[in-house]
């Protein structure tokens, strides 16, 4: 395993639209482990595979305190919205530094291919269900920024609140 330098905003990869993954190779399962790696590195809850330069439907995600539930999810497909919403924090490893205030469905039903590309279903609500709307928009080439509700802050700045 290996870490993977992080895009940053600007860079045109991470406003490309990504591709299908039709088959597991050594390849890819390199790079989701590297993925994983480079997560848990920077202290971040998801990581898409554009931000680390491949443009592949490929996402991973683990939102829990322990860093004990590492999900890796191929060709995601978010099936349902609630119409619930949750309106808070987001950040993004690829615009350090910066958070912004985003309106998400409170919970998603995405349908997606596992590791062995096996099709597989989960429902994520709150934090989950925030980080996988994130994530898979990163797949169409879209960052938060966009959605971001009046712009974005320094993290330094949420600190001293
Ligand atoms: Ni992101």
């Amino acid at each position: 395993m290996a870490l993977r330098n992080i895009r940053i905003q600007g860079d045109p990869l991470l406003e490309k639209k990504c591709k299908e993954v039709k088959e597991m190779t050594d390849r890819t399962s390199g790079l989701i482990d590297d993925m994983f790696e480079t997560m848990y590195n920077a202290e971040g809850v998801g990581l898409a595979a554009p931000q680390v330069g491949v443009l592949k439907r490929i996402c991973v995600i683990d939102v829990t305190e322990e860093k004990n539930s590492p999900l890796c999810l191929i060709n995601p497909v978010i099936e349902e919205y609630s119409e619930e919403t949750q309106t808070g924090w987001e950040g993004c490893l690829s615009v350090p530094g910066k958070s912004g205030t985003v309106t998400r469905a409170e919970k998603v039903k995405v349908r997606y291919q596992d590791r062995n590309m096996q099709f597989a279903e989960i429902e994520g609500e709150g934090l989950l269900a925030r980080a996988l709307q994130h994530e898979i928009d990163h797949l169409d080439g879209q960052l938060y920024v966009r959605l971001a509700e009046g712009g974005l802050v320094d993290n330094s700045e949420l600190e001293e609140e």
